[in-house]
């Protein structure tokens, strides 16, 4: 891995961390305090390329690469974990059409994205009674003359109810048949939708989280995407990659929770000197572990589950641990709920839970150990 970053990499940090100075981190309390989805933020991503950093050109993208993306979303995060989650998933969403889409799939939808007219893709593939164990969703499609008739509910979708596209997992499997689980592309629009009521969560309000009831919703024979029953494969594959989006943002919440303890002249004390030392040695240590995992997927030479999984896991962890610690140094008024401090210790919360929970990258990383070793 080349240690220096290229000129497009620079640019593209750039270019983050001045919407993030500039118009992000002015407005982070207020819009968390008012739960305000950012559609502006979003188009001025779009304006810069940055929502769809890692998607080709042809399709509105920077094709800028993973390593790219990932110092986009710490820029993003460190100013508003919630603006930063919103464009990792569009990111996500993007890929995945990018990658398993026909052309005319691609073509239709990638651009919208890119470009903002779209504010944000979902990922859907929770559900309230199946988010680690995925696979045991319940959300069906059934074949009809003209396509398929989707039914099911989806939980804690992000962006669900701004979307243009969602991506939604399904049973299709027939009779105990083996065509398991499927990928469809559905119009946010379709008649048999029904967007839940905002989750009121303890963090990240600016981010937009709902549950999505699907109600016998038709979709033509087109809205299949990838092959009939390898959909399961592709959520995977998927969230490999956006596990390298939430270590970014976890590194991006860790850099702004130790910008602001800095700021609060705590090296004055040696005490605070010491955790503050310590605190940067191990966000960078994280930040070095997600970056591997982003240049392994960008140099597509292997498999970088695991990879990507410890990045996840480690820069969650510290997040945590970094926004706890920088509360505890600063003191009581970093303890207000509006403090900047606060808000980070609130946002970094749920990076510990969404994209697979920290027992579940553990699984992850477990498996692949025992399957390839140590090295
Ligand atoms: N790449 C490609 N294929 C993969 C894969 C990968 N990384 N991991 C597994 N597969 C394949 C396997 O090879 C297997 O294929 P075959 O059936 O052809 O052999 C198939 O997928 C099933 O694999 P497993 O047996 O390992 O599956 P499992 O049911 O035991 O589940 C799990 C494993 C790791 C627990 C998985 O269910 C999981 O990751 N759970 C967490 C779900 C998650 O992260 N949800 C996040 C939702 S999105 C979100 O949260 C967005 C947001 O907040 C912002
Ligand atoms: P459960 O799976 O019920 O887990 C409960 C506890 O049991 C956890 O501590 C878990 O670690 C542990 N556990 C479960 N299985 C195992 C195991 N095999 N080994 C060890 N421990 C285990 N999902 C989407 O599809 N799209 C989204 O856009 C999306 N956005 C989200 C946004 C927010 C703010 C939140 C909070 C969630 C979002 N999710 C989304 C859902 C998220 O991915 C799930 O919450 C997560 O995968 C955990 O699933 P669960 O909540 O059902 O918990």
């Amino acid at each position: 891995m080349d240690a220096q970053l290229n000129p497009t990499q620079v640019d593209v940090q750039r270019r983050a961390r001045q919407i993030a100075r500039e118009h992000l981190a002015p407005r982070a309390i207020a819009r968390d305090a008012a739960g305000e989805f950012p559609l502006d933020d979003l188009r001025r991503l779009a304006d810069a390329g940055l929502m769809g950093v890692n998607i080709n050109r042809e399709l509105g993208g920077l094709q800028a690469g993973v390593v790219a993306y990932s110092l986009a979303v710490q820029a993003i995060a460190k100013a508003d974990p919630a603006v930063a989650v919103t464009m990792a998933v569009n990111n996500m969403v993007g890929e995945v059409l990018s990658y398993f889409g026909t052309p005319s799939q691609t073509s239709t939808l990638v651009p919208k994205m890119t470009s903002g007219e779209f504010s944000s893709g979902s990922f859907c593939l929770s559900e309230p009674g199946s988010g680690s164990d995925a696979a045991g969703m319940l959300t069906r499609a059934t074949r009809t003359t003209e396509g398929w008739r989707l039914s099911g509910t989806k939980a804690w979708i992000t962006s669900g109810a701004y979307a243009g596209v969602f991506l939604v997992w399904a049973q299709t499997s027939v009779d105990g048949d083996d065509q398991g689980i499927s990928l469809f592309i559905v119009d946010s629009r379709l008649p048999g939708i029904t967007v839940g009521q905002p989750e009121d969560k303890m963090g990240q309000h600016a981010s937009n989280t709902v549950s999505l009831a699907f109600d016998d919703v038709l979709i033509g024979p087109d809205a299949l995407l990838g092959e009939l029953g390898k959909g399961f494969r592709i959520a995977m594959m998927a969230l490999d990659g956006g596990r390298i989006g939430i270590a970014s943002q976890s590194i991006g919440i860790a850099d702004g929770a130790l910008e602001w303890a800095t700021k609060a002249g705590l090296d004055r004390s040696a005490r605070c000197a010491d955790a503050l030392e310590m605190m940067h040695a191990r966000v960078e240590a994280a930040r070095q572990l997600t970056l591997r995992a982003a240049w392994l997927k960008e140099s597509a030479s292997t498999n970088f589950s695991r990879q990507a999984s410890m990045a996840k896991l480690m820069a969650s962890e510290v997040a945590n641990e970094v926004a706890r610690q920088c509360v505890a140094l600063v003191g009581p008024e970093a303890a207000a709920y509006d403090h900047p401090l606060a808000k980070l210790l609130r946002d970094a919360r749920v990076t510990r839970i969404y994209e697979g929970t920290s027992e579940i990258q553990r699984v992850v990383i477990a498996r692949d150990l025992i399957r390839h070793g140590v090295a």
